[in-house]
């Protein structure tokens, strides 16, 4: 079952349960529709190996999947529960970012054999060193801030790039280190438009352009993330985003540059997986079932020292933020 945001991966992962299971004698694997919704509904489709040709390289999820934060209550965690027990399944395997394993979590305390398998590119798990998708979110924002360096160095602008994360600045430091971003701002650091703007005009008496990078979910000290009035997720919340636009207009009405903003948004989310996560997905797809098969639940694989390993399903759907040393290594080179 796939669970929550989608990433590129989540096939190559699919694709690894299914091939590492089908070397077992006597085992069959269904993929639960639609996430979440189609495990209260007890629907599946079977998972054969004709069924997971050609996904290795395919972005999405060929099953589906549903908002996880739409099942956090008691009373839809006994429906999933009950899902579970009238599939008739010996183990479940989640494939799943916070919310999601957070959610599963809850069903193996409620007696499921569960595994969970961690994805999301915003790579704020705690517990695994990588999250499927990640790889590929970042080489796709390095790649816009690099063609954006072009364009920002031709016309002196002032240029912003809006990555995802909203939580985390995972993406926004570690995309903003690898282009060489002048400026990165993410949730974990309020941060103060007027020390902003004061970097900006500092670093324009040198070079005449600069590259911002900020994860969506950055606000200004004490102030409220940013939102998109007219646009409602499934939970009828306005979605977060437009800071990248706030700035801009900020930027240009305090020091008159020439400014222009980039949202990257749901392409950081889409395509084909890098090799970095379609090799991650086939490990943590191979060693998930294997957990299964030696009757391990209630885990999450992980990925520490280049090694698969396994860590408690509780402990890994906290929120892991950006600390001090990667900040600190991003700053470095801010101005
Ligand atoms: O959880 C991953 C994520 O990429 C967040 O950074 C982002 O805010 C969110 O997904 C957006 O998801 P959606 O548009 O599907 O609600």
């Amino acid at each position: 079952m796939t669970g929550g945001g989608d990433c590129p991966g989540l096939n190559a992962a699919i694709r690894a349960v299914v091939r590492r299971a089908l070397t077992e004698p006597n085992v069959e694997v269904v993929g639960v529709k639609d996430g979440w919704k189609g495990l209260v509904n007890a629907e599946t489709v079977p998972l054969d190996r004709g069924a997971v040709s050609g996904l290795l390289i395919r972005g999405g999820t060929i099953l589906g999947s549903t908002p996880s934060a739409l099942f956090k209550h008691d009373v839809e965690i006994e429906k999933l529960i009950g899902g579970y027990r009238r599939l008739g399944l010996d183990a479940l395997i989640v494939i799943g970012g916070n919310s999601t394993l957070g959610v599963t979590a809850r069903m193996a305390a409620g007696g499921c054999n569960v595994v969970g398998i961690p994805k999301t590119i915003d790579n704020d798990l705690s517990g695994t060193e990588r999250t499927i998708g990640f790889n590929t979110a970042l080489m796709v924002a390095v790649e816009a801030i690099d063609r954006v360096h072009t364009t920002a160095e031709s016309h002196h602008r002032v240029m912003i790039v809006e990555v995802m994360g909203r939580d985390t600045g995972w993406i926004a430091v570690m995309s903003g280190i690898a282009g060489g971003a002048d400026l990165i701002l993410i949730p974990e650091r309020p941060f103060d438009i007027g020390g902003v703007c004061e970097t900006i005009r500092k670093r324009h008496q040198i070079r005449n352009f600069t590259i911002v990078v900020v994860a969506e979910g950055a606000h200004e000290d004490g102030m409220d993330v940013k939102v998109n009035a007219d646009e409602k997720d499934a939970f009828g919340y306005c979605t977060i985003g437009g800071v990248a636009n706030w700035l801009k207009r900020e930027i240009h009405a305090r020091l008159g540059f020439d400014t222009r903003a980039i949202i990257l948004g749901h392409t950081q989310r889409g395509g084909t997986p890098t090799v970095e996560d379609r090799i991650l997905a086939t490990r943590f797809g191979v060693k998930a079932v294997e957990l299964a098969l030696e009757g391990t639940y209630g885990v999450m694989v992980a990925l520490r020292d280049d090694s698969i390993v396994t860590v408690p399903l509780k402990e890994a759907s906290k929120v892991k933020k950006v600390d001090d040393y990667w900040y600190s290594t991003a700053k470095m080179f801010f101005g």
